[in-house]
């Protein structure tokens, strides 16, 4: 009975296009930057704008304390007898730094053309997820001005995914059974390009690491003490150096034995996927893709192979000009991104004793974690991935493609073990949407795109 309403929903949320841009602006305004401690209060202030959408749309809605930033809840009247669709998504965004880089404010959010000629909303979380976001508020709100969302739909849109969702399993612990559902809908990924929606059957883990590297008890001058004492930068270099070796494989013990290969049906697969490595070099300005695993496409470096990348690198003198200086400590960020069936806590332990081992003298080492999450893989003959097809087809009227993704959604493996239930991956982004980079920006085609693809996705999973 309800999906036959479908094409009335569709028209709504055709009609609704110029109100949505405006939500997005009003969305993308608020600097809701989790690892901000003086965004605190724009973090919770956009909760409660997403709250506020989600009751115009006639939900019942909850703002719940997670022990962090807080979290959305939402519910429309849940019906036994139907799927129930729980969706999860984050309020919260990247810092907006290097101010520079941006061509307008990050939280001014303006309407402009990208390079490909198509008109987009820039600012920061336009695209991850703030739009995304909004692409099922709005289907919801267009569902409910039709009779109402056509499955048993729970919403969860948080405030720390970009921190790692650090509180957010504890909270879905306590919440088990308000959150119960059949499946799990997550806009927060790409396309593989425009013209090619897709649905992501996999994303990498993480372990993220911060090491200190510490030497004398004060800064030193580089002459006087130069060549006497063990320079914690100089040996930090050493370390890093270590982590990978010269074939691009990361040189850390047992880092690769649990690693499991994509099957020969998802590599030949990719390999027949429309990618030129020439635009993508070209896109980011990068002579060419040398980095990682040597023998692997840039398609399996980035969504099947394991990584090492230093995120930050701290030490002695950063201001302008020269000073003659060794820094007393010396620190990096340092990222893995995993694969499955790597586990987390083990390589982030072969890390710290590898480092302990390698470590020269005259210094010592700490470590700071920085969260950890494993890789999550989507059975690609789920229910919802057979929706999240006929879904796409509707709202983009093309056919989805199926990807992997070497981006990471910490929560994901939290909500499989603790709720039962897998993600399906419906992202509405673009590759060239500069996510957590300056200019980040949402094509208001996506938005549109998206909005009525997640409209169908409800009416398809409601026909399980
Ligand atoms: N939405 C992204 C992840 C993403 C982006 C997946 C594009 C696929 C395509 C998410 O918000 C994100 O940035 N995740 C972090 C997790 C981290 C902060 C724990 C990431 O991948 O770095
Ligand atoms: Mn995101
Ligand atoms: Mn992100």
């Amino acid at each position: 009975m309800h999906s036959a309403g479908l094409e009335d929903v569709l028209k709504t949320i055709d009609q609704r296009q110029h109100q949505s841009v405006t939500l997005l602006k009003e969305f993308v305004a608020i600097p809701s930057v989790s690892t901000q401690p003086e965004h605190a209060q724009d973090v919770r202030r956009c909760a409660h704008w997403v709250a506020d959408q989600l009751r115009f749309a006639m939900l019942e809605v909850s703002v719940l304390e997670t022990g962090g930033h807080p979290c959305v809840v939402a519910k429309n009247k849940h019906i036994a007898g139907r799927p129930t669709v729980l969706v999860y998504g984050h309020y919260d965004v990247q810092p907006p730094e290097p101010l520079e880089g941006w061509l307008t404010p990050p939280f001014e959010p303006t309407i402009g053309k990208t390079t490909a000629g198509t008109d987009a909303l820039f600012g920061r979380g336009a695209v991850d997820d703030k739009g995304q976001v909004l692409c099922h508020i709005e289907a919801i709100t267009a569902w409910q001005a039709h009779g109402g969302v056509p499955v048993n739909v729970t919403v969860l849109i948080e405030g720390e995914e970009e921190i790692g969702s650090a509180n957010l399993g504890g909270f879905i612990t306590r919440h088990r059974e308000a959150l119960a559902a059949d499946v799990c809908v997550i806009s927060d990924t790409n396309q593989f390009a425009r013209g090619y929606p897709a649905i992501t059957t996999g994303l990498r883990g993480l372990v993220y690491q911060e090491i200190t590297v510490k030497g004398p008890n004060r800064d030193l001058h580089s002459g006087i003490y130069g060549g006497a004492v063990t320079n914690p930068a100089n040996a930090l270099a050493k370390l890093i150096a270590s982590l990978h070796d010269d074939k691009g494989r990361v040189n850390l013990p047992g880092f690769y034995d649990d690693v499991v290969e994509p099957s020969e049906v998802e590599k030949l697969a990719w390999q027949k996927l429309p990618f030129s490595e020439q635009a993508f070099n070209l896109e980011i300005d990068i002579p060419t893709a040398a980095g990682g695993e040597a023998g692997y496409s840039i398609l399996e470096r980035t969504w099947a192979r394991p990584t090492c990348d230093v995120n930050g690198l701290a030490n002695g003198y950063q201001g302008i000009g020269a000073k003659t200086v060794i820094g007393a400590e010396a620190s990096a960020k340092i990222s893995f991104r995993l694969v499955a069936d790597q586990n987390p806590e083990k390589i982030r332990d072969s890390f710290q004793k590898a480092m302990q081992e390698r470590c020269p003298p005259g210094v010592t080492l700490t470590f700071a974690d920085h969260g950890v999450a494993p890789a999550y893989l989507v059975p690609q003959d789920h229910w919802g991935v057979a929706a999240a097809r006929k879904a796409i087809q509707t709202g983009f009227g093309k056919p989805a493609t199926l990807i992997g993704s070497g981006g990471s959604i910490p929560i994901a493996a939290t909500i499989k073990s603790e709720l039962g239930i897998d993600s399906i991956f419906v992202g509405f982004g673009l590759p060239d949407d500069a996510v957590h980079s300056p200019n980040e920006k949402f094509d208001l085609d996506c938005l549109a795109a998206g909005a009525r693809t997640a409209a169908a996705l409800y009416a398809e999973l409601a026909k399980k």
